[in-house]
């Protein structure tokens, strides 16, 4: 379906996120006549600018960042819906100006593309401009914080204006496909939903690894690394996804209550074990894809004493009946050897072997989610190796069934996760974001590890670029004889 007519304001506008993620998502909405005919783009920004100006920023944008050809009956849409205001976003008074552009008898969804210590201003200037109504929904973008306190005092700025049910938190991880089609895989299917459990399942493996470095993002990065960038959000929600009760219904809240029990449920790490289940890597110079790339402390604009993790593996373990007893090992890195995202679960071992000694250790069965790229699903199985032995053995190999989603779905575009995010904030839907006790949850179990690393007083492991992280991440594993699974 479409989407309600709106004024979608869109706060920092010129920004990267902007600039990359929002504005083409934008365009694919409107090419695909999702966004309700009625519905206007304001653009809003501290530079001086003209609409002519600005429309002639978005269309160069969205040439640069859509990845194909722009379409001019798309365009010609679009276009006729944009609009800009100059907001001063820290000065109260400038919000009078943008009362003008926007219609009261609308909706409007407040899109804060800003860094969040500007979220109070924000709303404050909102406010004073008498634009806030309850049909008004604020759109916040990560980081909530830097730990538990300050995201509490981004919350309370929001909350002073905002109820909960007109916020909606971005992680855009709920947005991709694959990640939404755990609930699909999961609750669709008896034979996943059935063997859920620790009955069934030995381990779960979460790996997110990027052949990235910090792209430039240098003053960012240093001071959030990859736990707050990476794990506190987006690994959790997949975590929470993966090992969530079934929800009653897909109805926000059900699907964030289950979400949240599971956050609740992480078992502390601190500075009494901290040592056996975290591993901290930063890289050094090597080689990722054939290209020679710097250190962490060589990026530009490095501080050369930094011991900020680029790299994090972690053995997680959730205090629950379900998953008594299972492991969940996250892992996550820059400067990896590739891009890759995936869910790995493996299932128990056969309790006894028929097969004779050479298939005394026969492998366990694996269901493998890729997330991204290459998108899909991947069940290992043993199969009989066709011939004709001996009535007394049989040899066996191991196969894959196989969904890539390109094939299965080759009319499909897969879309953006921005895509899909921006148009259930237009249908009103909170479904795919995060709720203020999910953030403060997961802040809450993340700080009390930063703490033990922290006290600890040890650097973060060197690994060398290109290379799936420290050694001893290999050894968070080996400990228990299992090892990381290596799609390739
Ligand atoms: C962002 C992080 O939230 O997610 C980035 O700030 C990271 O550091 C990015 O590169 C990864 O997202 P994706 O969709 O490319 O996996």
């Amino acid at each position: 379906s479409t989407s309600e007519p709106c004024d979608f304001v869109l706060f920092g506008t010129n920004g990267d996120l902007a600039r990359r993620k929002l504005l083409p998502s934008l365009y694919q909405l409107e090419k695909a006549e999702l966004i309700h005919p009625d519905t206007t783009i304001i653009g809003v920004a501290r530079q001086e600018t003209s609409v002519d100006d600005y429309i002639d920023s978005v269309r160069d944008n969205i040439e640069k960042f859509s990845g194909a050809e722009v379409c001019e009956e798309t365009w010609a849409r679009l276009k006729a819906r944009l609009d800009y205001v100059k907001v001063d976003m820290r000065d109260e008074a400038s919000y009078s100006a943008f009362k003008e552009h926007v219609n009261p008898d609308r909706i409007m969804v407040c899109y804060l593309a800003t860094p969040p210590s500007i979220y109070g201003d924000i709303c404050r200037g909102l406010n004073a401009a008498g634009v806030i109504d309850p049909s008004v929904r604020v759109v916040l973008e990560k980081p909530i914080g830097h730990d538990l306190a300050s995201s509490c005092v981004i919350n309370e700025q929001v909350a002073e204006f905002f109820d909960e049910k007109q916020i909606y938190r971005i992680d855009h991880y709920l947005g991709k496909e694959t990640v939404l089609n755990l609930i699909a895989l999961r609750f669709a299917n008896s034979i996943f939903a059935t063997n859920w459990d620790h009955n069934c399942i030995d381990h779960v493996q979460v790996s997110v690894a990027e052949s990235v470095g910090i792209e430039g993002r240098w003053g960012y990065f240093d001071e959030a690394g990859q736990m707050r960038d990476m794990v506190q959000n987006h690994l959790l929600q997949v975590l929470s996804l993966i090992a969530m009760e079934p929800p009653t219904t897909l109805d926000a809240d059900s699907i964030r209550d289950e979400k949240l029990k599971v956050l609740k449920a992480l078992r502390p790490i601190n500075a009494s074990n901290y040592q056996q289940s975290t591993v901290r890597g930063q890289y050094i110079n090597g080689f990722v894809k054939g290209q020679e790339v710097p250190g962490y402390l060589e990026e530009p604009d490095a501080n050369t004493e930094s011991r900020t993790e680029t790299f994090v593996a972690l053995k997680v373990e959730i205090d629950n009946w379900r998953w008594a007893g299972v492991p969940f090992y996250l892992r996550t890195g820059k400067r990896l050897p590739t891009k890759v995202s995936e869910i790995v679960i493996y299932f128990k071992r056969q309790p006894h072997n028929l097969f004779g000694d050479s298939f005394a250790n026969l492998p366990p069965n694996k269901l493998v989610i890729r997330l991204q790229p290459d998108e899909g699903v991947e069940i290992t199985v043993m199969n009989k190796v066709p011939g004709l032995q001996s009535s007394g053995s049989m040899d066996l190999q191991k196969s894959k069934l196989n969904l890539s989603f390109s094939e299965a779905f080759s009319d499909e575009r897969i879309a953006d996760a921005y895509e899909k995010l921006l148009l259930e904030v237009m249908r009103g839907n909170q479904a795919l974001f995060v709720r203020r006790d999910e953030i403060e949850q997961a802040w809450k179990w993340v700080d009390s590890i930063l703490a033990a690393w922290d006290g600890s007083n040890e650097p973060p492991e060197p690994y060398q670029a290109g290379t799936w992280g420290p050694v001893a991440s290999i050894g968070l594993l080996a400990r228990e004889d299992r090892s990381w699974y290596e799609s390739r």
